[in-house]
């Protein structure tokens, strides 16, 4: 979602401001902001645009910022209350410009409170909910912001991260947290507070999360953080971060996300690495060492995530049912939490997610652990809100993902899966000669992804026969139905082309009236079990005109005499074909968008993580 980034110290703060929003950029680009204090005026210059973060570095040039300030607080938006506005991006200011906040999520009650500020007299400027929080804190303000941020949050509904500063307090700094996250990184006479810790890990490694109702004071001797619940002194432990978070650069690729597709064999390496037992025909997960026993009386689980990490989860599901003979059901997580999910005794929740700040996710891992469930988590971002949430649970490894279309999560995703459904597997039904073919199968995919990779030019040449169009389905059967609507929600986010993932035989029961000459179909069809069965949907395709992009293994007759064009993928174990059978579809996707001339890095309306419901 949004980024924040805030500083106080003895530097000046614009710079570090600046490149900490570059850093955060791909989790809001719609509009962005700066505030800093400038205490020759005693006045909180503020400078705003609309688009990406370089148009802020001209503006503030040209609007002579003062340089020297060390204190200032910064956003990058998605919008959620009024359009990407200059006046709607943050930070906003109170009436007279005392108080400046920057906040990401939403205040849900901000209705009400606007109600009672305008039967004060208070004047707004903007369209947003964030106003709100700036006028109610100036409401409270005696002198003291820490004191005035804790009595205003109390009446705050929703959720929120929160940097605020004051033009009277040139040394204090006010974070804030409920249910978005926020975090200090401590250096030597300087203090950074952010929402994502990318932003200031190249100025310090040691990080304080705020936990929620976290009021945090900072000026330049330290901090103290404060629950606004209570008001009591709270103490949180520092954290070094050690590596896993190196700064990601596109290097000679054109995006961040042809980069992060081309990355793959060595994301998946690095999700394997010491995790495989290849001896033992088994899977060894640090995270989940400690709940061994308790995973061999599970009876039942459920996955519960969101787009990507949902599409992979569905994958899980046919692993795990099919090694471990565990009954599982996927559900979208947004669903999953306000519905009354049964959970019983012996019910495992896994919860999956790729920023492991999910809100919807978060949510319905709260819910499950309010029922009683020991509740796993699948996260890609190390010290995540999800992952600290959990029970235990197993990170991907796979490096920062930046590009907002998920790609290596989403392989490495199925890829944990795999080994979590071996390893309860072996706990249950594979026998030791399975679990090496299994353990085999899944240590050979980096070297298949390599391969696939190779297929790019191929890629290429079909995605400029049909970017123009603008429909497209996805077909697939069994484990690759979960790839077919993968790859069709991958097009969508990237191209803006209509497309639907279905399941192969599904398409007689409606779909099958969308084709014509127009329509291009993707038919993920590899050698396996249910090969004859998708080439008769193929043929029905065929018949009505439309056109068969097929993604299939060698050895594919008949299919390659009638499709329009072949995509030969590798072969792999039939249940880990998702893997490799991903990578041309995430290729059609990019190719796709760039000849259509989008920014496949920041597509329209999306952002990385979604912190709102
Ligand atoms: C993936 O390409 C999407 N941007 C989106 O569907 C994403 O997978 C979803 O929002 C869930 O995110 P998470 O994995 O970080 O929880």
């Amino acid at each position: 979602m949004c980024g924040i980034v805030a500083y106080i110290g003895s530097k000046p703060a614009l710079p570090i401001l600046m490149k900490g929003l570059k850093r955060l950029e791909y989790r809001g680009y719609d509009s962005a902001g700066i505030g800093v204090l400038n205490s020759d005026s005693a006045s909180i210059e503020t400078v705003k645009v609309v688009g990406e973060i370089r148009g802020l570095d001209n503006k503030i040039k040209e609007a002579g910022t003062t340089q020297n300030s060390s204190l200032g607080i910064s956003h990058t938006r998605w919008a959620t209350h009024g359009e990407p506005t200059e006046t709607n991006a943050h930070p906003h200011l109170s009436v007279g410009g005392k108080i400046a906040v920057v906040h990401n999520g939403i205040i849900e009650n901000y209705a009400a409170i606007k109600k009672i500020l305008l039967s004060e007299g208070v004047e707004f400027v903007s369209e947003t909910d964030t106003e709100v929080i700036a006028h109610w804190v100036s409401r409270f303000y005696k002198g003291d912001l820490g004191e005035a941020v804790l009595e205003a949050l109390k009446s705050l509904e929703g959720a929120f991260g929160l940097a605020i500063i004051c033009r009277d307090e040139p040394d204090t700094l006010i974070g804030a947290r409920r249910g978005s996250p926020m975090a200090l990184g401590l250096g030597d006479d300087e203090i950074f507070l952010t929402s994502d810790i990318s932003a200031v890990i190249e100025h310090t490694r040691k990080i304080v999360y705020l936990e929620d109702n976290d009021v945090v004071k900072v000026n330049r001797a330290g901090f103290t953080i404060q629950s606004i619940e209570n008001r009591r002194t709270v103490s949180r432990e520092m954290q070094q971060i050690e590596s896993g978070l190196e700064i990601a650069q596109k290097g000679d690729f054109p995006h961040f996300m042809l980069k992060e597709i081309f990355e793959q064999p060595e994301a998946l390496r690095n999700c394997t690495r010491g995790r495989l037992l290849l001896g033992d025909g088994n899977a060894k997960l640090a995270g989940l060492d400690s709940s061994l026993r308790e995973l061999r009386s599970i009876d039942r689980i459920i996955i519960t995530a969101c787009g990507t990490s949902y599409y992979a989860s569905m994958v899980g599901e046919y692993l795990i049912e099919e090694w471990a003979g565990i009954p599982v059901e996927v559900e979208y997580a947004s669903e999953f939490r306000y519905r009354n999910p049964i959970i019983g005794t012996n019910t495992l929740v896994i919860t999956v997610s790729q920023s492991g700040e999910t809100a919807d996710t978060l949510a319905a891992l709260k819910e499950a652990k309010q029922k009683g469930a020991t509740v796993l988590s699948i996260c890609n971002v190390v010290g995540s809100t999800i992952a600290r949430a959990s029970d235990g649970g197993v990170y991907l490894h796979a490096g920062a993902e930046i590009g907002v279309a998920s790609t290596k999560a989403f392989t490495a995703q199925v890829v944990v899966l795999s080994l979590i459904a071996l390893l309860l597997g072996r706990q249950r039904r594979l026998s030791h000669a399975q679990g090496i073919e299994i353990a085999n199968a899944i240590n050979s995919l980096p070297n298949l992804v390599e391969q696939t990779l190779k297929l790019n030019d191929e890629v290429l040449a079909i995605a400029n026969c049909y970017y123009n169009s603008t429909n497209f389905l996805y077909l697939g059967r069994h484990y690759n139905y979960p790839v077919a609507m993968e790859g069709a929600l991958k097009l969508k986010e990237i191209s803006y082309i209509h497309a639907e993932g279905y399941p192969a035989a599904e398409i007689k029961h409606g779909p099958i009236a969308l084709i014509d000459e127009n329509m291009p179909v993707v038919v993920v069809a590899p050698k396996d079990a249910l090969f004859d069965k998708i080439v008769s949907n193929a043929r029905a395709i065929k018949a009505r005109g439309g056109k068969l992009i097929v993604v299939t293994t060698s050895d594919c007759s008949p299919i390659d005499e009638f499709a329009d064009h072949i995509i030969h993928i590798p072969a792999a174990n039939p249940a880990l074909t998702p893997v490799i059978a991903s990578v041309p579809l995430q290729l059609l996707a990019y190719h796709i968008a760039v000849l259509r001339g989008n920014d496949v890095d920041m597509p329209r309306n999306l952002t990385k993580s979604v912190m709102v419901e």
